[in-house]
């Protein structure tokens, strides 16, 4: 509840005032925009609820447009904040620039951005994107960092803004020699190491943006939450989609959290040994760059 209280309190700090907010996005010019990937249910759903409850207006995206549709509908209804939906598949590089253009067409500004958006797919079977990599690889990793990067002006015409990259404790190291896990796959290998992929851009990114007010953050919610993700799989849940919320809650708000650290719930945690490898993040960047066609 204090806890709540503080959340509160430090959005209104941070969004606009309640009345301006209750009329965000429908002027056309909202106050302040945030883009939560990965919307449509779970985790992200109820971050972009929370955030919505703040006043702010919501960038809702996946690819269940029915999920899509009765999130913006729920949201609008109840009176505070706003929201629209789009949909963008991140197996597809092209249906992530698509997206990023509509958003920068759409939208003067982008607050926060949270790269939300998951799979842990329950299959032996390696799976690839439309563009041939391995799918966690592509969908957990290189398709936020091709939108980040799509949409950064916007957020840096935005600054202060946040960047938060929702990423996992399993975390394992990347085979550069082997990245698209080709031989030996295993769907928990290839989550891990599309989750430790995102805290070493995490970390590239804070630095490349230190002084230019952007705050960029890697958060591990909670532990297999109750969401689709877990349930799907037949696991037993040990948390809940509400703990991940204020987790991911306080990374967009806290004047508390640091550019350039990785969160493990609330509190500041130490990632995997490869995150802190300089040469290891300078291979993954130009590989990232490579694979997505990035020219910075
Ligand atoms: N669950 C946990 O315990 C746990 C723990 C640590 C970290 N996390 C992280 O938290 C984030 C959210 O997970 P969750 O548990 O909320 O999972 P979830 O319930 O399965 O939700 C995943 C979201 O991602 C979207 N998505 C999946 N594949 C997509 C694709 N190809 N293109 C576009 N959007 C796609 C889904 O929307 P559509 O179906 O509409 O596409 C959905 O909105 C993930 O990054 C996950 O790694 C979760």
């Amino acid at each position: 509840m204090l806890f709540l209280a503080v959340l509160i309190a430090v959005c209104s700090a941070t969004m606009p005032s309640a009345v301006a907010a209750q009329n965000a996005g429908r002027s056309g010019r909202p106050d302040r925009v945030v883009l939560v990937t990965g919307s449509t249910g779970g985790l992200g759903r109820e971050v972009a609820r929370a955030l919505a409850g703040t006043g702010a207006h919501v960038i809702v995206h996946g690819r269940d447009e029915q999920r899509g549709a009765a999130l913006v509908a729920e949201i609008e209804r109840a009176g505070v904040g706003s929201a629209r939906f789009y949909r963008a598949d991140f197996a597809s590089f092209e249906a992530v620039r698509a997206f990023a253009a509509a958003v920068r067409r759409d939208y003067q500004r982008l607050d926060v951005l949270v790269n939300n958006a998951g799979v842990w797919l329950d299959s032996p079977e390696r799976q690839l994107s439309a563009d041939g990599h391995e799918m966690h690889f592509q969908v957990n990793y290189l398709s936020g960092f091709l939108l980040t990067r799509e949409l950064l002006p916007l957020i840096e015409a935005s600054a202060p803004a946040r960047i938060v990259n929702v990423t996992s404790v399993a975390q394992q190291p990347i085979d550069f020699d082997d990245v698209m896990l080709d031989v030996g796959y295993d769907d928990g290998r290839a989550y891990a190491r599309s989750k430790l992929a995102q805290v070493m851009f995490t970390f590239d990114l804070a630095d490349e943006l230190a002084d230019r007010g952007i705050t960029v953050v890697a958060v591990h919610p909670a532990s297999m939450m109750n969401t689709d993700m877990v349930l799907e799989r037949g696991a037993r849940p040990r948390s809940s989609v509400e703990q991940g919320r204020d987790a991911v809650m306080r990374a967009i708000t806290s004047s508390d959290v640091h550019s350039g650290q990785y969160y493990r719930g609330l509190e500041v945690a130490r990632a995997n040994a490869q995150a802190y490898d300089e040469t290891a993040r300078a291979r993954l960047m130009r590989l990232s760059e490579e694979l997505t066609g990035i020219r910075r």
